[in-house]
């Protein structure tokens, strides 16, 4: 349970009403809870307490819409019972929001899939359209893109589910293309799930057999030891990048456990790189979320390698976290940005958005060629 002041629920005639929608289908569920506590508190403080007027709309892990008391219950973290065997209808209360804010992270909710629902209502909503959202999400589509754009990246191979009935060609693939240790990964998920780390052919195998119980399509990645970089980017047509943050963890790699439990990671802000680095960082990260078509918000993460100063576009996150701990709203934090004004500018771009303004595309990126294994 939390000690949150409760969200500005009072009705008040000029305020905006903000569906602010958390929880979901995704492994990503109690993220989303501790997020849009997050969201809640920032825009039931300071002036957006005369702004807005927060209208909770809890999706349970069954795909059921809550109001009232059961979403004010979920986000205090008691999660309803009940069953959830029947259609998810939208809630009646779904007419009486000026603007949704969808906290929702991983499949169903970051993958454009909330964003269509939300574009055939008609209504404005915060974050990227369905195009962004869906090419962020799946880690095979966000990677062409981004070397379409010419993006640096790591060098990786794809994989079907099924295809792992012809392992030997695959592992074959993997140990001409990338060798070991690899990272073996389901394409549409997130907060490391599904991923595992490869030092040799036994782990390959078993990692593959994981990843595919997960989802139908898999890759891996060649593993490059790096300092992991990440840039919080907010805008529509025009797109700021924030000051660049490092992630130090105490595990191999960012795992989950590493992610999300207490005390096993901490964030360097601003990371101690060179200003060179850090500008490019920048740069890199305003060009990703324009490879992928996405505007409102993102998170672009790197891999940095300090002794020959290359960077890697790991992934772009469209729906980054957005707890009181999270890289995103800290990082525009450091940058002069209070979580209080970066809500309220979130909202503003959704209405913004909303009204037809089309982002203007500054990507003048020539095409490169870049060697896939796909
Ligand atoms: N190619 C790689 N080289 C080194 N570390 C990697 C690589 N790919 C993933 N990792 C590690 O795994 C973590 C999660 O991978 P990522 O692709 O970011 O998945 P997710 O979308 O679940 O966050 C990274 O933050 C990093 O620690
Ligand atoms: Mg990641």
């Amino acid at each position: 349970m939390t000690n949150l002041p409760l969200p500005n629920t009072a009705p008040q005639s000029t305020t905006t009403r903000v569906g602010l929608v958390f929880g979901g289908r995704s492994g990503e569920h109690d993220v989303s809870i501790r997020s849009a506590r997050t969201v809640a508190d920032a825009l039931s403080r300071g002036d957006n307490r005369q702004r807005y007027q927060v209208v909770l709309h809890y999706i349970t892990r069954g795909g059921r819409w809550l109001v009232g008391d059961g979403a004010t219950a979920a986000l205090s973290g008691a999660i309803p019972t009940g069953s959830d065997h029947h259609l998810p209808r939208l809630p009646t209360t779904a007419h009486q929001v000026d603007v949704w804010f969808p906290v929702l992270h991983g499949p169903n909710g970051e993958d454009g899939t909330v964003q269509g629902l939300f574009t055939l209502l008609d209504q404005p909503f915060v974050g990227t359209g369905v195009l962004g959202g869906a090419v962020g999400m799946n880690k095979q589509a966000m990677k062409a893109a981004f070397a379409t754009a010419g993006l640096p990246q790591v060098s990786y191979v794809c994989a079907t589910a099924n295809r792992l009935a012809y392992t030997d060609e695959l592992v074959n693939n993997v140990e001409q293309h990338l060798g070991y240790p690899c990272f073996v990964k389901p394409t549409s998920l997130g907060s490391s799930l599904g991923i595992s780390k490869a030092g040799d052919r036994g782990a390959l195998l078993a990692g593959l057999q994981a990843a595919a119980r997960l989802d139908d399509h898999l890759m891996v990645e060649a593993a490059v030891p790096a300092r992991e970089l990440e840039c919080a980017v907010l805008g529509y047509g025009h797109l700021d990048a924030s000051v660049v943050g490092e992630i130090l963890y105490d595990a191999e790699w960012y795992d989950y456990t590493s992610k999300y439990s207490a005390g096993h990671s901490s964030l360097v802000i601003p990371a101690s790189v060179p200003q060179a680095i850090h500008d490019r960082v920048q740069r890199l990260a305003v060009q990703a979320t324009q490879a992928v078509g996405a505007y409102g918000l993102s998170r672009v993460d790197f891999f940095y390698q300090e002794d020959s100063q290359a960077l890697y576009v790991n992934e772009i996150n469209t729906m980054p976290g957005f707890t009181s701990q999270s890289m995103y709203p800290l990082l525009w934090q450091a940058s002069g940005v209070s979580v209080e004004e970066l809500v309220h500018r979130l909202i503003r771009l959704a209405q913004e958005c909303h009204q037809g303004s089309p982002p203007h595309r500054t990507t003048n990126q020539p095409i490169q060629s870049t060697e896939l294994s796909c």
